[in-house]
């Protein structure tokens, strides 16, 4: 079966929640949106399990719904502020898996691969491998979108609430 439609399938309450229209609007690295990293750290975390043939130690939704829930944390974090986000690389762990806990009904391997996925950056390290692929995959992911060309070319969000 194609890794995005497993995604589909075990995301979709989260997919479709109100909230991921926030995720939509801010931008998370280079011109790709929270939303967009979201469902791609998914994808090569699926993949990642694949490849090392981890099925039969790896819980298949609770590592999608990690994936997508991982940078939960529903603000833009480029935003210049009151200085509340300027530690935004050690604390949206947290923050992330509280908002998830809030919407989500989660289960402990979820909440603990969403709290700890910035591990060796924060103390913790993930207790679960699917905390561990969810943070392969998330440094993975992020280095591609940061390093990408195309940030040259940023289209402009389409934000009325930001008054941008
Ligand atoms: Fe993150
Ligand atoms: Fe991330």
């Amino acid at each position: 079966m194609q890794i995005q439609h497993l995604v589909r399938i075990h995301g979709r309450e989260i997919l479709n929640h109100e909230h991921m229209r926030i995720e939509r609007e801010c931008y998370q690295h280079g011109v790709v949106t929270t939303f967009a990293h979201s469902i791609r750290v998914a994808c090569l975390a699926v993949w990642i399990a694949d490849r090392l043939h981890l099925w039969h130690r790896v819980d298949l939704r609770s590592l999608i719904r990690a994936a997508l829930l991982h940078d939960y944390f529903l603000y833009d974090w480029h935003e210049w502020d009151d200085g509340v986000h300027r530690m935004h690389g050690f604390t949206h762990g947290g923050t992330a898996m509280r908002n998830a806990m809030r919407d989500f009904r989660l289960n402990r391997v979820e909440r603990d691969s969403i709290e700890n996925h910035m591990f060796p950056l924060t103390p913790c390290p993930p207790r679960y491998i699917e905390g561990y692929l969810v943070t392969v995959a998330d440094k993975i992911s992020a280095t591609q979108e940061t390093l990408s060309l195309d940030r040259f070319n940023k289209p402009a969000l389409d934000n009325p609430e930001s008054g941008k």
